[in-house]
């Protein structure tokens, strides 16, 4: 017992001796490497004290995508954030898109730390969460705005190491009151600026609208990236924010129905069996079932490694997988509502061929509501899994499910979406030709689908099949995302099993089959060349758009560019004479998600945005001189 009480006294005197030397090494190097880290000193008879500044803030999920957290950080309300940050609606609870740029009002002035130095910083009071740390706090939540050797000299009375669960902790944002030198040149408001790895003087110049020389004459030389400037203004500067739709009301959390213990317990059984069959089948697929492809035997060998490493981690998981998935049945069943399969029966004649509506998929009407019914074998888990997690008026939802044990067959029971698939109205020439808008909004719905599985699920879903056929337009013509089958959740992951469509799948995806969320933007600059060429993604004698698309515009001029979209055009947006500056930002966008390498595509956020701008230039020429489009106006 006393020898144990000494041992871990010991311990502790190790662990704070560490501690000390880490500081003392780290504080003096940083000190040297950078001498603001511990804050930006000021005198508080130069400057105007205190003041009124602004920090630039960017919305970042997880938790930071609500205007109300963002304003509850800094102690301040919705609607002061929204109104410098031009947000139309402070009282929307619709999420902001990652990256979006906030102007946060703080006030500013200067603290004396002791007798010789004083640091200029707004008083932000914190309370601790479990896992908070100075540093961690500092660096995402609070965006490098402050560092955490800063915090701790704010904090005299804390220790780092030991801090409680809510205890209030002063986090100093940095910031800097104009000097009556700036006040005179009507320099009003310094707002913090922390420079991104992308950023260079000029584009932070012009973001502000201010001259870099300016932002070089009120800072220090050569600030890295992460650290905080100040940026001399003598207003803020217009945000245009990007438009972010309102999820439409008609995605409410489907009603929740009761089950009945026995239906539970058979629901249970099947999709045991439904797991079951899903491992076999992955199992027999992994000996070496698999002629099913042409070009399977060039897949073969070139992954032949991955699949070695696969088929250890496959024996691994599967005891896992078959706990989860018992676990996980039970979490769909009070999300979904679970159909009869004698409803289904009823609902489609029996799965007749006149309910067909293509491949496995059936239209039924159950107690007035109509429904698309999807026949599965086996693989309908994987579907169920991430169904589950997405919930966006620009996907596909599914309303529930349906397991017949008899012949270990699964329904998925989606909405229905009444006007079909976008392939259908782009290529079958029986449908009247969408106008330019209509197809514009498409992108943009698709794009703000995408955005949502992308960047606000956890883990990241990765559709891996958008095309045209996947892509289903409602009775406003607004479009939504299907088919899920081949969804994939997480990121990053290199697949033995390649899939997609041809025409569609991204060039590094064929190649190594690395999945990212940069294969489905790859995928949606096809649709979108669909949209603006009319043509499909790969036509009769086998040629495919997108390389075609490549060829020509990657890296034109800018008049040839002009010259060759005109041969592009579908010509039905010819007829209809639409914007040809519209018509080439769409084509940049779709150029930019068509690069081959994927790190250089752009990401969901932006081409919302890029998309959104355009809309906007459109729908005030629309308004002028076309006739309404076949749209609610927004
Ligand atoms: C400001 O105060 C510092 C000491 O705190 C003093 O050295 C300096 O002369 C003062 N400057 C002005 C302009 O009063
Ligand atoms: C926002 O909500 C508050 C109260 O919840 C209300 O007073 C205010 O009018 C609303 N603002 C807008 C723009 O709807
Ligand atoms: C005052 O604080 C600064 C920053 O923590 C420190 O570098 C300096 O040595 C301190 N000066 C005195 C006199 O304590
Ligand atoms: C910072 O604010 C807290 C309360 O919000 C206050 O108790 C504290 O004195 C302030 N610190 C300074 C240095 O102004
Ligand atoms: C803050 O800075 C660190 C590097 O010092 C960086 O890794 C981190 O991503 C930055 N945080 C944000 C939100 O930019
Ligand atoms: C506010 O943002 C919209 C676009 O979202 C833009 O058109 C408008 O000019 C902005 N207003 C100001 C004052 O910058
Ligand atoms: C911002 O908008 C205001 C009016 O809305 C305008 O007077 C001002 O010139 C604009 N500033 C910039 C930098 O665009």
């Amino acid at each position: 017992m006393y020898s144990s009480i000494r041992h871990c006294s010991s311990l502790l005197f190790l662990l704070f001796f560490f501690f000390f030397f880490f500081f003392f090494f780290f504080f003096h190097y940083s000190a040297a490497q950078a001498p603001d880290a511990d804050g930006y000193t000021c005198s508080a008879n130069q400057t105007a004290n205190p003041c009124q500044a602004y920090v630039f803030y960017r919305a970042s999920p997880p938790n930071f995508l609500d205007l109300a957290a963002i304003a509850d950080l800094f102690w301040v309300s919705r609607l002061e954030i929204s109104r410098p940050s031009n947000i139309s609606d402070s009282n929307a609870t619709f999420p902001l898109l990652p990256g979006q740029p906030l102007f946060i009002p703080i006030t500013c002035s200067c603290h004396s730390v002791n007798a010789s130095v004083s640091i200029s910083y707004a008083n932000l009071s914190y309370k601790i969460n479990a896992g908070d740390n100075f540093w961690l706090v500092s660096t995402s939540k609070f965006q490098n705005l402050t560092t955490f050797q800063s915090v701790e000299i704010a904090n005299p009375t804390l220790i780092p190491t030991n801090l409680d669960i809510g205890v209030n902790v002063v986090f100093p944002i940095f910031c800097k009151c104009p000097n009556p030198t700036q006040l005179q040149n009507r320099i009003n408001f310094m707002v913090s600026y922390v420079i991104q790895p992308a950023d260079t003087m000029s584009s932070i110049a012009s973001r502000f609208g201010v001259q870099a020389s300016e932002i070089r004459a009120a800072n220090w030389p050569n600030p890295q990236p992460f650290e905080t400037i100040f940026i001399p203004v003598s207003h803020l500067p217009n945000l245009t924010q990007p438009i972010v739709l309102p999820p439409s009301p008609e995605q409410a959390p489907a009603p929740v129905r009761e089950v009945k213990n026995r239906a539970v317990t058979g629901l249970a059984i099947a999709l045991g069996i439904v797991g079951f069959l899903l491992i076999l089948a992955v199992g027999l697929w992994v000996v070496g079932v698999g002629k099913r492809r042409k070009n399977e035997r060039e897949m073969e060998e070139r992954f032949e490694k991955q699949r070695v490493q696969d088929v250890g981690i496959w024996k691994g998981k599967r005891k896992e997988m078959e706990v989860d998935l018992m676990a996980d049945v039970s979490d769909c069943l009070d999300k979904y509502r679970v159909f009869k399969i004698e409803e289904l029966n009823e609902a489609t004649d029996g799965f007749s061929e006149s309910s067909l509506i293509q491949g496995s998929v059936y239209k039924g009407t159950i107690g007035g509501v109509d429904f698309a019914i999807k026949k599965m074998k086996w693989n309908a888990y994987e579907q169920l899994k991430i169904l589950q997690k997405v919930n966006h008026g620009n996907l596909v939802k599914l309303e529930g499910f349906c397991v017949d044990p008899e012949d270990a067959t699964c329904y998925l029971i989606y909405e229905y979406v009444e006007n079909g698939s976008l392939y259908s109205w782009l290529h079958e020439s029986q449908k009247q030709k969408l106008n330019w808008r209509t197809r514009l909004r498409i992108a943009i719905d698709v794009a703000n689908g995408l955005l949502y599985i992308h960047e606000h699920t956890r883990p990241q879903v990765v559709h891996k099949d958008i095309k045209s056929s996947n892509i289903l337009l409602d009775a406003n013509m607004r479009a939504k995302i299907a088919n899920f089958g081949l969804a994939k959740s997480g990121c990053n992951a290199i697949t033995m099993h390649i899939v997609g469509t041809q025409g569609y799948i991204a060039p590094e995806y064929i190649a190594d089959g690395v999945v990212s969320t940069k294969m489905d933007i790859f995928s949606f600059g096809v649709v979108l060349l669909e949209l603006i060429s009319g043509k499909e993604a790969i036509d009769n004698e086998g040629d495919v758009l997108w390389m075609r698309a490549s060829t020509e515009f990657l890296d034109g001029k800018e008049k040839d560019k002009l010259e060759s979209l005109k041969s592009w055009i579908d010509e039905a947006l010819f007829e209809q004479s639409c914007p040809m500056e519209s018509l080439m930002d769409a084509m940049n966008v779709a150029v930019s998600c068509l690069q081959k390498d994927p790190t250089k595509r752009p990401s969901m956020v932006e081409v919302v945005y890029a998309l959104s701008k355009t809309d906007e230039a459109v729908f005030d020429f629309s308004d002028d001189n076309l006739s309404a489009p076949p749209l609610t106006a927004r």
